[in-house]
């Protein structure tokens, strides 16, 4: 793929289906009784290995465009699997799903592709054991061969890291269990317990004080029944965010994105880059389903006033901006004085190594970096096209694409194609919109 420098974005688009919601949607609606209508559902790769997870577990699913139908077979009315489950490249597939199969009476086995298998799992494997499931993986990686057992002991958990991956695992596992679970966690984003008490699900969050500060407890009733419920997904932020930074380091810019999914756990990149002098404004702001969603306008500029002291990023926030971190680097070439990213070691073991692959891709273009073991700095720098590594990972591919936009010469980007994973038609509409 060839990217030109450019000289602004300009238009109104709609950003296919958020992907993280739409995972959900599509596993929660099989475990309901009754039939689930989604609108706008995910085009991502992810959520197609979703799909076929499911109908291997016995689930029908019909599809007609972006909308999707699934007939719900309740909570434990999933077939065994006659093959391995592949979850290609998607650590959520793998991970919610391995929450639903521990509590079924079947074993099934669940496999990914190369940079899948290499992810880590013990954080998944650790509470299901204990909540009674038999796990079997050769160091704590896929292929996961899982055990299920019917009812699961209930569990009380403090997650050491702050997953939404793996809080949802065990709420989903929770969901089988016998009475009340309960699972403490730094906060990370909450679809999962969103959707479920919109299903009906006995749900409850709270933050609590612990020795570290306030944090937020979820707890879930193994006799919880969901109950289908027609479901419309809102446009994914994470895949706004590449068009958010575009636009807003381009002078001449307005984009509006239409119907984006504002749920606070998940908007920290609008805070941040409002934070950092980026002119970005949400407007007619509305609940869908237990979600927030709007339309987010942006304006380009040429110098950023900012209105913080300090550009390092650190702390909690980082779990609420943990996918947006590869597009916020980019961010940081153009602003004066750059920034720092710390506390972000959980981004080594994303779909890549992502702090190595932004500093390698970064120091390709001629940008000012410095690489630390949960993070990096980066400095204001003139870019220069070159020719990127996605390192097979999406959000490197499409961080960038964009980086390419504000460099001087052409960039080339290998392995490209990989934007699949999460956002189809990336560059086409990047195509559509760019001068
Ligand atoms: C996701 C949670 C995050 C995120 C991933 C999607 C989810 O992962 O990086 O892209 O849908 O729950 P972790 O929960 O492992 O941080």
């Amino acid at each position: 793929m060839k990217i030109q420098p450019a000289k602004s974005i300009n238009g109104k688009i709609t950003l296919p289906g958020d992907k993280s919601i739409s995972h959900r949607a599509a596993i929660f609606s099989a475990m309901a009784t009754g039939e689930t209508r989604i609108e706008n559902f995910a085009t991502s790769a992810d959520c197609a290995s979703t799909l076929n997870c499911l109908r291997n577990l016995g689930v029908e699913i019909r599809q007609e465009n972006s909308t999707i139908f699934v007939k719900g077979v309740g909570k434990t009315g999933f077939q065994k699997p006659s093959k391995n489950l592949d979850c290609g490249n998607s650590g959520t597939t793998m991970r919610l799903l391995a929450g639903v199969l521990a509590g079924q009476s079947f074993d099934a086995v669940l496999v990914g592709d190369e940079s899948l298998s290499k992810r880590p799992m013990k954080r998944i494997i650790e509470p299901l054991t204990k909540m009674g499931a038999k796990i079997e993986a050769e160091n704590f990686c896929a292929p996961l061969k899982i055990y299920g057992k019917n009812p699961l002991q209930s569990i009380f958990y403090k997650l050491p890291v702050p997953s939404a991956q793996v809080k949802s695992c065990i709420l989903l596992a929770g969901l089988n269990a016998e009475n009340k679970s309960e699972i403490q966690s730094a906060t990370s984003r909450n679809h999962t317990e969103l959707m479920l008490r919109y299903l009906g699900a006995e749900i409850e969050e709270k933050f609590v004080e612990a020795e570290d500060g306030f944090i937020q407890q979820v707890s879930i009733d193994g006799n919880s029944k969901l109950i289908a419920k027609n479901l419309q997904i809102p446009s994914d932020i994470s895949s706004a965010a590449f068009f958010i930074v575009a636009a807003a380091c381009l002078k001449d810019s307005e984009i509006v994105l239409e119907n984006v999914g504002l749920n606070p756990t998940r908007t920290a990149i609008v805070e941040v880059l409002q934070s950092l002098g980026a002119d970005i404004s949400v407007l007619n702001q509305k609940k869908v389903c237990n979600e927030i969603v709007g339309d987010v306008l942006v304006r380009g500029r040429t110098s950023f006033a900012p209105k913080t002291s300090s550009n390092i990023i650190s702390g909690d926030v980082i779990a609420n901006l943990i996918d947006e971190i590869p597009i916020l680097a980019v961010f940081g070439t153009q602003i004066e004085n750059g920034l720092e990213v710390r506390n972000a070691e959980e981004l080594r073991v994303k779909e890549s190594d992502r702090i190595a692959a932004v500093v390698e891709n970064l120091r390709r273009m001629n940008a000012d970096v410095e690489e630390f073991a949960d993070g990096f700095r980066v400095g204001k720098s003139d870019l220069k096209g070159a020719t990127m590594n996605s390192f097979g990972d999406h959000r490197i591919a499409m961080a960038f694409a964009v980086a390419a936009l504000f460099a001087k010469g052409e960039t080339k980007i290998v392995g490209a194609e990989c934007a699949k994973v999460s956002f189809p038609e990336f560059f086409q509409t990047l195509k559509k919109i760019v001068r």
